[in-house]
């Protein structure tokens, strides 16, 4: 494990396929910290309101259900849960009901404050010594994390991928191959929801002081290593 200084908070951002959810799992196992998957909230959320019967194009209504949200995010990078009002959800909110669903909640602005302030609890908790990490710090993963949810991370990073690479990666993880056609069922899917999520959050270019890592060309480990060479930069300095 490379040494770094407690608390640590490290922010990972970038568009669907990037790899940053087991990116970001893998750099917090070999740093000892927590995990916090933001995507999930707004998965949660999500689900909440599909479960309530609320419309989610009642942007008032999706407002009010998520600020009544009962949520319980579990930080451990080897198991993250979620969990909504005592049912673990962990694998319902994967379903492409769900994906198809999110962005109705990820662009209500009003459903963004609300998780966001959670988001930022949870990080925080991180700090202190009687959290999961012991105070050691978080990998923070999602569309905002790096200008708008922790802007004053000590590490910032935009993993992207060519557009090619990040359907291959998504066929790949839903359809079991990255064939043609696997490819094609996946487009919809990662393009669409990125160009209305792009209407929020802004995830394709890196902010000031957010150090951009191209994983086109890299296997997994060597993602995993670009960006712990980027926290290891960044604790040195
Ligand atoms: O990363 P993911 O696919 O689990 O994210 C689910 C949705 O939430 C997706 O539409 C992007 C959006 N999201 C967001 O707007 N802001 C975040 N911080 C994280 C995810």
């Amino acid at each position: 494990m490379s040494t770094i200084p407690a608390p640590f908070v490290v922010a990972i951002d970038g568009p669907s396929g990037s790899g940053k959810s087991s990116v970001s799992r893998a750099v917090a196992r070999a740093l000892g910290l927590a995990y916090v998957d933001t995507g999930a909230t707004y998965r949660a959320a999500t689900w909440w309101c599909l479960a309530q019967g609320v419309p989610l194009t009642d942007t008032d209504a999706v407002a009010a259900a998520v600020r009544t949200l009962p949520l319980d995010l579990g930080v451990d990078p080897d198991a993250p849960t979620v969990v909504v009002d005592g049912t673990d959800v962990s694998a319902d909110i994967r379903e492409t009901a769900i994906s198809a669903a999110v962005s109705a909640v990820a662009t209500n602005l009003e459903a963004r404050a609300e998780l966001g302030r959670r988001q930022r609890a949870l990080i925080e908790a991180e700090r202190e010594p009687g959290s999961f990490s012991g105070g050691r710090g978080v990998v923070a993963e999602g569309r905002d994390i790096t200008t708008v949810i922790a802007p004053d991370a000590d590490v910032r990073v935009l993993l992207t991928a060519s557009e090619e690479a990040r359907l291959a990666r998504r066929a790949l993880d839903v359809h079991g191959t990255a064939d043609a056609q696997a490819v094609e069922a996946t487009r919809d899917q990662v393009l669409r929801r990125d160009a209305d999520d792009s209407t929020v959050v802004q995830f394709h270019t890196a902010a000031d002081g957010v150090v951009t890592v191209d994983s086109s060309h890299l296997d997994f480990e060597q993602t995993v290593e670009a960006v712990l060479a980027v926290v290891t930069a960044a604790s040195r300095a």
